[in-house]
């Protein structure tokens, strides 16, 4: 699919929104089945940028966009669940737009409140709306990271029983500030202390970093409910083979980091045609001369791991004797590794092909890519075994 004209130019944000889309859909859907009521706060909300004036290139029209969409779902299984969304906005002419839209759209189904200051300030006004106990996704998507991404400003959400985020961590500029003097103090706010990257290569030290800060965040347990789990993405710049920034996605359920990360594997197709349609027209708008295959039919895939490594590691986590692997290993396997299921399924389909592992509970074999099913029983998996080393 090509990406929308309404965001020619920031390719980053379509992918951004892509991922919000999915993923959001997904985990209504899924906690609309136990919550009677599920909350959101966009606490960065713009709009910002937006070309399309019903708001369909913004994070709020996406948003709320989907939690429609999932209370009919919702309905139709039978289920009632009240939607309540909360949008800050700073900037007093964004946060006007904001509220024009949210009054013109207003619906019983989904409740929309929009407050006007700054994030940090109202840190305690947006808690006491969360209430105790309501499920609450908080998307933290600001321009920098002042007053922000600091553990310290986020701890109070961080605490918060049953809440999810979903944070944009500003990597590309965190990476060229890091290791200046002027920002040693922000540095220590973001990942407790001056991180030390000399010597590393680029994609070790982006490996570092933000492995660094995931651990920072998880580090903060909250009140009651299951320990932190992060994984992230990265979004790249259009036109330039780097890194622009992560969404980090921290979440106290196992089930959170897998269907995060399915969703993240989608995405790596949709970002690589987007950016390879950007590229092309930038080509054209360069040379004055239209290419005549276009770009989105032409993408090969891309070999991103390799399958020896992801085959060791699974050697390294079996044994002789059988253990059990469900969406809790499996989760724990992602977040270590930053590999996607696909990748653990290709790797044991080979090694079982080899005779080196055995699923035990996979007495069908009928298996279409799948040779764990580490959702089987309740969540609780599969047995596997290592039969030789
Ligand atoms: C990157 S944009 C948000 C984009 C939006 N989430 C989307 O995906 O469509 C960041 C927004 O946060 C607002 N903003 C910046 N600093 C803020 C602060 N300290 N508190 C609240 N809003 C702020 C900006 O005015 C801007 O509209």
């Amino acid at each position: 699919m090509k990406v929308p004209e309404s965001y020619r130019n920031r390719e980053q944000t379509y992918v951004k929104h892509q991922l919000l889309r999915a993923y959001l859909e997904r985990l209504f859907m899924i906690i609309g089945q136990s919550q009677r009521i599920v909350r959101y706060v966009d606490c960065f909300s713009g709009p910002w940028n937006e070309q399309d004036k019903n708001f369909h290139d913004t994070s709020i029209g996406i948003s709320l966009g989907i939690m429609h969409k999932c209370q009919d779902g919702l309905k139709r299984m039978g289920k009632n669940v009240r939607f309540q969304a909360l949008f800050i906005e700073k900037n007093k002419r964004a946060f006007g737009k904001l509220e024009a839209y949210l009054s013109a759209s207003t619906s019983p189904d989904v409740i929309t409140t929009a407050r006007n200051g700054e994030f940090y300030d109202l840190r305690a006004n947006i808690l006491n709306w969360c209430g105790q106990d309501d499920f609450t996704f908080f998307f933290v998507d600001p321009k920098g990271w002042k007053k922000v991404v600091e553990i310290s400003t986020l701890e109070p959400f961080l605490r918060r029983p049953n809440s999810e985020f979903l944070i944009n961590f500003m990597y590309d500029f965190l990476l060229r500030t890091h290791t200046q003097d002027p920002f040693q103090e922000d540095m220590r706010a973001i990942f407790g202390d001056v991180p030390d990257t000399a010597g590393m290569a680029p994609k070790q030290k982006e490996a570092y970093l933000i492995n660094l800060y995931r651990s920072r965040l998880k580090k903060i347990a909250p009140f009651g409910g299951g320990i932190p789990r992060a994984a992230h993405v990265p979004i790249f710049y259009p036109l330039r083979d780097r890194t622009l920034y992560h969404l980090v996605y921290l979440t106290r359920h196992a089930k959170g980091i897998v269907v995060f990360m399915e969703e993240s594997e989608k995405l790596e197709l949709v970002q690589r045609r987007a950016r390879d349609q950007a590229k092309q027209e930038s080509r054209e708008s360069r040379t004055g001369q239209l290419e005549l295959f276009s770009s989105s039919n032409v993408i090969q895939p891309e070999k991103r791991i390799d399958l020896e490594e992801v085959k060791s590691y699974w050697l390294s986590k079996l044994s002789a004797r059988s253990l059990r692997f469900g969406i809790d290993e499996l989760a724990g396997m992602i977040e270590d590794t930053g590999w996607f299921e696909s990748d653990f399924q290709a790797a044991f389909g080979e090694l079982s092909d080899q005779g080196t592992v055995e699923n035990l509970d996979d007495k069908t074999k009928r298996r279409r890519r799948k040779y764990v099913h580490f959702d089987a029983h309740h969540n609780q998996g599969e047995h596997l075994i290592r039969l030789k080393s």
